[in-house]
């Protein structure tokens, strides 16, 4: 009863609320980043970032609180973005996208969130990600 079914995630910025709103994906994202770069299952994708990861932080950050209906941050910070195009100089298959996933699905057990919402999110953020995948391999 505690918590809200998992089909009112996606209803204007219910993500956005139920994720703690800004601060609450800055946690979401330090905590992704901060197994980046100390577990070596994660170690070749954190390889293909800058060495100064802070920027990563800030552009997930930002890019995640307009995709879960909050204000659009990415946008105002950094002009236009599409996901796979900003990935298209990197070789990512099938193997770095589960990585991605796997690190975003450990970042999220570390969060206060409801179950249901941590389902929601890998399941979602499943969509982007296999579509970079995607994107690249049928590049000429
Ligand atoms: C499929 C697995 C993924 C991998 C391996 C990956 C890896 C990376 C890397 C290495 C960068 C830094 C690129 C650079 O600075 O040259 C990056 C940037 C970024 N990624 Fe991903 N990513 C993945 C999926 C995603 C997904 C699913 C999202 C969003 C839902 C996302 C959002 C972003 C954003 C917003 C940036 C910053 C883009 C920019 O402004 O340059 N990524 N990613």
């Amino acid at each position: 009863m505690n918590e809200p079914a998992s089909d009112v995630y996606g209803q204007g910025d219910a993500t956005f609320r139920a994720a703690g709103g800004e601060t609450g994906i800055r946690k979401l994202i330090d905590a992704f980043y901060d197994l980046m770069v100390s577990d070596q299952a994660y170690a070749t994708i954190r390889s293909w970032h800058p060495q100064q990861i802070e920027i990563s932080r800030d552009k997930l950050t930002a890019f995640l609180c307009g995709w879960m209906g909050g204000p659009r941050r990415y946008n105002e910070k950094y002009g236009r973005i599409s996901i796979p195009q900003a990935h298209a100089h990197l070789p990512i298959t099938a193997v770095e996208r589960d990585q991605w996933l796997a690190c975003m699905k450990a970042a999220l057990a570390q969060q206060d969130y409801p179950v249901a919402l941590k389902e929601y999110l890998l399941r979602e953020l499943t969509v982007p990600a296999q579509r970079i995948v995607e994107t690249r391999a049928y590049r000429p």
